[in-house]
Order: structure tokens, then C-alpha cells, then sequence
């Protein structure tokens, strides 16, 4: 059966590339966009992607998927240590969701070693660069298809 996973992306993520690339690498988000929907299509997923750097549409984003995704791939980016909002757009919305990051946030300063997101997740996928999302993508499309 095809399914459909979103791919939602959280604040100075459109800077991937050019941001402290020694964390979070070279490769900008058009690329792992591109790379995601190429994995996507042999994987015969539909996948759609945002990126916003405001929280209140990333909570709209969640609230959207409610009806029209069966899984999301979620880099909150900042807001994945701060925000009980998208926490609760999460709980609102109990759509299957893999928490992804370039950077592996357990390695990093305390403030982010907290995920207020994580154990809502079906899984974590932290510290693999831009291949975090083609692997927390794989997962949970293989996840979604056991079903
Ligand atoms: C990030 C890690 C966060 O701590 C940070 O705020 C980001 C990116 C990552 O992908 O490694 O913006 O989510």
C-alpha cells in the first residue's frame, strides 16, 4: 500500500550548508529534499516536505497531518528542547513521527541533550548528518508498512 510521510523541518534549517557546517555539515536542505524524495519514490512513498522557522506553523503543520499523513519525519531543530507546544500538537495529533538530527544532541551542551519530543517518537535518529533522514526515513517507512 502507498503511504504518505511528511518531512517537517524546524527554524535555520533552510541555512544547512552554510551554517556551522563542523556540526551540521555541508549538504543544504534542498539537497537532503531531494535525496529524500528520490529514496521516496523507490520506496513507493509519497512524501512532502516543509520547512518553517516559526513555531506556531510548525504546530500547524502537526495539526495538519491529522487525515492526510501516516507518518512524520520531524527535525524540530531548537524547538525540539523548547517547545510544549509542538509537544502538544504531537499529543494532539498521535500521528507516527521518527525524531531526526544531523548532530548527535546527546554529544552536545546540556540544554540540548533534552528532547521534549523523543519519547513520543516511534524512534531517534541522531548524529548521522544529512544520512540521519534517509535512515530515519527508511525506518519509519519499513515501520508503517508492518503495520
Ligand atoms: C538539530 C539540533 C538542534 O539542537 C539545533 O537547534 C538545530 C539542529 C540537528 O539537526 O542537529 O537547529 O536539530
Amino acid at each position: 500500500m502507498s503511504r504518505h510521510i511528511a518531512v517537517l523541518n524546524g527554524p535555520n534549517l533552510n541555512l544547512l550548508g552554510e551554517r556551522e557546517p563542523e556540526i551540521y555539515g555541508r549538504t543544504s536542505l534542498a539537497d537532503i529534499e531531494r535525496a529524500t524524495k528520490e529514496r521516496a519514490r523507490t520506496l513507493g512513498v509519497e512524501c512532502t516536505w516543509i520547512q518553517t522557522n516559526h513555531e506556531g506553523e510548525l504546530v500547524e503543520a502537526i495539526q495538519g497531518l491529522k487525515g492526510h499523513a501516516d507518518g512524520a519525519l520531524i527535525n524540530a531543530a531548537a524547538f525540539t528542547h523548547t517547545s510544549l507546544a509542538v509537544r502538544d500538537a504531537l499529543l494532539a495529533v498521535r500521528v507516527p513521527f521518527v525524531e531526526v538530527h544531523l548532530s548527535n544532541i546527546f554529544a552536545r551542551e546540556p540544554e540540548r541533550r533534552r528532547s521534549l519530543l523523543a519519547d513520543l517518537a516511534v524512534g531517534v535518529v541522531t548524529g548521522f548528518g544529512a544520512d540521519s533522514y534517509r535512515l530515519g526515513f527508511e525506518a519509519l517507512a519499513r515501520y508503517l508498512e508492518s503495520r
